[in-house]
């Protein structure tokens, strides 16, 4: 902090949602800005009640925390509106008045592209809303009526906040490795540039400005749809080990592997990263669960961390120990 990208190190669903949660609260963000669009599902437990949310930030836990999607986001309507019923946000929420806007007809057009199939893609339409931008003939946010309420310059709020030393998150999506352009695995991508530089130019704000770029590594690794998956394990063993998860947003099951070192240390100097989060470590070693204090892991956890820490050059600042916003070892000073 004050400026914090939050970037995704792998193929997505590293536990990005609970982490900006635990800051939101922990860091008394005053502003959190959500990038990408519906495709994502960022989840967030709080006392017991699970949100999955596609549009609005994962900071909106905190009362006090200002709301905004970036300029460079895509916006679904409905969802939008489904979103603010289910958080209560409509005070303090903002889109930019430049995000785009995906409509039914760009779903109609992912789910029925062949190429979209065998990539896998959720259905959401995302890349031919995409397109569309590019082709300078989407809709805005301004265009909308409806969004009236709460169109904003979030570039100029952002940045007069960053200048005032305010604590403001920006909220990657998806992963690095799905990155239209670094990941390496095209086609089996996303429709945009998932790394934290893109993260900082979608929200308007200059790399210089960043001061902490923050990683999130899942202490295994997951991926859905097409596309290769180095040391991906099979089904069975996944359901053995407990690894095997269905995706938030689609219901479809996940594939998986095991945290790869060489891969992560990558990730990490590509995206510039001054920290790391470790997620879900309660899953690959159950007895820490729910430990909110590193001196309370097990030996075999506490060597797994030092390990990514070696083998990666960053530090393990955050550790997700189970799905509540606060269950998290904070190694910041
Ligand atoms: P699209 O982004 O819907 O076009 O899908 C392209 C690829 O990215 C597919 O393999 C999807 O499964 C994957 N993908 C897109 N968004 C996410 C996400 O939030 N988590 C995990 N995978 C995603
Ligand atoms: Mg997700």
């Amino acid at each position: 902090m004050p400026c914090t990208v939050i970037v995704g190190a792998f193929w997505g669903d590293e536990g990005k949602g609970k982490i900006i949660s635990y800051l939101a609260l922990k860091d008394n963000l005053d502003f959190c800005v959500r990038t990408g669009s519906v495709n994502a599902a960022h989840t967030v437990w709080v006392e017991g009640q699970k949100y999955a949310l596609h549009v609005v930030p994962a900071g909106f836990i905190n009362e006090n925390c200002k709301l905004r999607v970036a300029a460079g986001a895509n916006v679904h309507v409905a969802q939008f509106f489904k979103e603010l019923e289910q958080t209560k946000a409509h005070s303090r929420i903002g889109i930019d008045q430049n995000a785009s806007i995906i409509e039914e007809k760009h779903s109609a057009q992912d789910k029925a592209s062949a190429v979209n199939k065998g990539i896998g893609t959720t259905g959401w339409g995302v890349g031919p809303a995409i397109e569309e931008r590019v082709r300078r003939t989407a809709k805005l946010a301004k265009d909308v009526p409806e969004l009236k309420p709460y169109v904003v310059d979030s570039i100029t709020e952002i940045n007069d906040a960053i200048d005032q030393g305010k604590q403001v998150l920006l909220e990657g999506t998806q992963g690095f490795m799905l990155s239209l352009f670094l990941g390496g695995g095209y086609p089996y991508v996303t429709s945009r540039d998932t790394g934290a530089s893109a993260i900082a130019s979608e929200a308007g704000v200059g790399p210089t400005r960043v001061d902490d770029v923050i990683i999130v590594f899942k202490s295994f690794i997951t991926r859905v749809g097409g596309g290769p998956l180095p040391g991906e394990i099979s089904k069975e063993d996944a359901l053995k080990r407990g690894w095997f998860e269905v995706a938030a947003g689609t219901g479809r099951e996940r594939r998986s592997a095991p945290f790869d070192f060489d891969l992560a240390r990558k990730t990490a100097k590509i995206n510039g990263a001054t920290q790391a989060a470790l997620t879900k470590l309660d899953v690959i070693f159950p007895e820490c669960q729910g430990k909110r204090n590193f001196e309370d892991l097990s030996d075999k956890a506490k060597e797994f961390v030092k390990e990514v820490e070696d083998k990666t050059g960053v530090p393990v600042t955050l550790i997700g120990t189970g799905p509540d916003a606060l269950d998290i070892i904070d190694r910041r000073k």
